[in-house]
């Protein structure tokens, strides 16, 4: 096997959350790298197989184009909140980015499953994008900001009433490191029952 547990490991407590300040804004990583990272994404689990995502990747001019539409969004749904640096960054963060992947769950039309199980397929799927950028020595993180959670926002990423916009992966060459991670110990987090 060309991996091995202890190197797993690594990558795993490796991986830290890469922001848009942190990128080198002039690298265009190569879309073979992107698409192996969206081929791994498909690799989770997903209950019954359904595979219930969708990926809308913007990448060159067509980081202009999310910029544009999450800043004019959030201008036109404002009023007397809008503050211009929040504005500034939605337009600018994309083009900060070597791609932005728009993570969508599409709902299965036959409902099989409760919601919550395409949504945690779905957070699979973009734990594996991450582990694949990380493995590439890349930057990446998960945003929940923007549109995220706009109802009027997911038609532009083809999106129906049922399917949800769960955020957007974003993915850079990375110029300035993430610090050390945090963890909570693991006696906080785990119970054992052992009889
Ligand atoms: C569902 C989800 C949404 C997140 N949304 C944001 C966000 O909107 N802004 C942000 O700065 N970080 C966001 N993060 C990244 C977390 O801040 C980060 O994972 C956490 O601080 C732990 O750091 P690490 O990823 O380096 O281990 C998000 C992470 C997840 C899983």
């Amino acid at each position: 096997m060309p991996f091995t547990p202890d190197s797993i490991n690594e990558l795993i407590r490796q991986r830290r959350s890469v922001f848009p300040k942190q990128y080198d804004p002039a690298v265009v990583i190569d879309e073979k790298i992107i698409r192996q990272v969206l081929e791994n994404a498909t690799w989770a689990p997903s209950h019954g197989n359904l595979q219930p995502w969708k990926f809308v990747v913007f990448a060159g001019a067509g980081r202009e184009k999310l910029a544009q539409f999450q800043a004019e969004t959030y201008k036109a749904g404002a009023g007397d909140n809008f503050k211009q640096a929040t504005y500034e960054n939605l337009l600018a963060n994309p083009l900060k980015a070597s791609h932005v992947i728009a993570l969508c769950m599409k709902r299965d039309p036959n409902q099989k499953f409760p919601e919550i199980e395409e949504i945690s397929a779905v957070a699979c799927a973009v734990q594996n994008m991450a582990l694949t950028v990380a493995a590439y020595g890349l930057g990446g993180y998960w945003t929940t900001g923007g549109v995220t959670y706009k109802e009027s926002a997911k038609e532009f990423f083809g999106l129906g009433t049922s399917d949800k916009l769960m955020g957007f992966f974003y993915i850079g060459a990375i110029a300035v490191s993430s610090g050390e991670g945090k963890r909570a110990p693991l006696e906080e987090k785990v119970e054992w029952v052992m009889g």
